[in-house]
């Protein structure tokens, strides 16, 4: 699993709608005092998971091993300064050696093609945790925010019925919002992207999104501006990230200045026009300078909710492509 781009609509749909059927299975057995459900419990028992990360996390660290062990496996942690990912030994021998111990490898990476290479030698699934260009765990569990919040009551059991939302992205055109945007097209979920000028959607990846809608009936619509108020005009979800992101501490100064008014407040949504129910995300970790306290800590955001869908999101990108090898059930 490298981005979204991957998956066709069908399969994207799945891997979200098995996240909320093992959040509400684990959920409910755990509240009833009981061990987990079999279908995760055990589904990698005996089998390693290498998590081979090259720059820091959070949430996909702790979502990932946690997932692992949830399905019976033994995740293996190997940072930066564990191994010679990419240092001191090609992407070549890391990935054949690393693949013929394990049952999958997880990678964070600066550069796409580290983790694209890794994949092209291994003899496991690898999944990509994080590269400068994608986040296709964040965009599964994004959905599974979405979807919970906006159409699981009235959703069938095989769509995510989330046609016609509108999506406002207001900040840096990141890693991020390419899959979000390449889920949103292929799910018919229209998204706006606010960003300064220069830091708009490079035209390589807008054609990696635009892709994403061939032979779908009704794809999202995909919408740029560099004015936030135009963004947010009808906008049902309100989503930003940070200006910085990892590597790209040395430009911090000049992107905080160049981003000025691009914050998310209660105010801009006001004042453009953003549907009265509106909801926040953010993938985390967040900064104060991309939305305001009292919309990420408000009754709108959903940011918390969407963290922990993390770990469903881990279980089942783990169960479709290292337990069912792929095959998206
Ligand atoms: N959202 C996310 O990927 O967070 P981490 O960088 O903490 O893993
Ligand atoms: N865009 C951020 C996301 C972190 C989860 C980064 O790449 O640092």
């Amino acid at each position: 699993l490298m981005s979204i781009s991957d998956l066709t609509a069908a399969e994207f749909t799945k891997l979200v709608l098995n996240a909320s059927a093992h959040k509400a299975a684990v959920k409910a057995a755990l509240g009833a005092g009981e061990a987990p459900p079999l279908t995760v419990q055990g589904a990698l028992a005996g089998r390693t998971v290498a998590m081979m990360f090259s720059k820091r996390s959070t949430r996909t660290r702790v979502s990932t091993e946690a997932a692992v062990a949830m399905l019976g496996g033994h995740p293996m942690f190997l940072g930066k300064d564990d191994i010679q990912l990419g240092v001191n030994e090609s992407l070549y021998d890391t990935s054949v050696v690393i693949s013929s111990m394990t049952s999958c490898m997880v990678a964070r990476v600066g550069p796409h093609s580290d983790v694209a290479n890794l994949a092209a030698h291994s003899s496991v699934p690898v999944i990509n945790a994080l590269s400068d260009d994608f986040h296709p765990l964040q965009t599964i569990a994004d959905f599974q925010t979405i979807h919970e919040a906006f159409t699981s009551a009235r959703a069938g059991a095989s769509s995510l019925g989330l046609e016609g939302l509108k999506v406002a992205w207001v900040g840096d055109s990141n890693n991020v919002l390419f899959d979000l945007a390449t889920a949103c097209v292929k799910m018919g979920v229209d998204i706006s992207v606010a960003s300064p000028t220069g830091y708009g959607i490079p035209d390589v990846m807008k054609r990696v999104i635009l892709a994403a809608g061939t032979g779908i009936t009704r794809p999202g619509k995909l919408m740029e501006t560099t004015v936030p108020e135009e963004a947010v005009k009808d906008a049902d979800v309100l989503v930003t990230d940070t200006w910085v992101s990892m590597g790209q501490e040395a430009e911090a100064q000049k992107r905080l200045q160049s981003f000025a008014g691009f914050q998310i407040t209660n105010e801009l949504a006001a004042r453009g026009g953003a549907k009265p129910g509106w909801k926040f995300m953010h993938c985390l970790p967040r900064h104060a300078e991309e939305v305001s306290d009292e919309v990420f800590y408000g009754p709108k955001s959903l940011v918390f909710g969407e963290a922990e869908n993390r770990l469903w999101a881990a279980v089942s990108a783990l169960e479709g492509f290292v337990v069912n090898k792929g095959k998206i059930l």
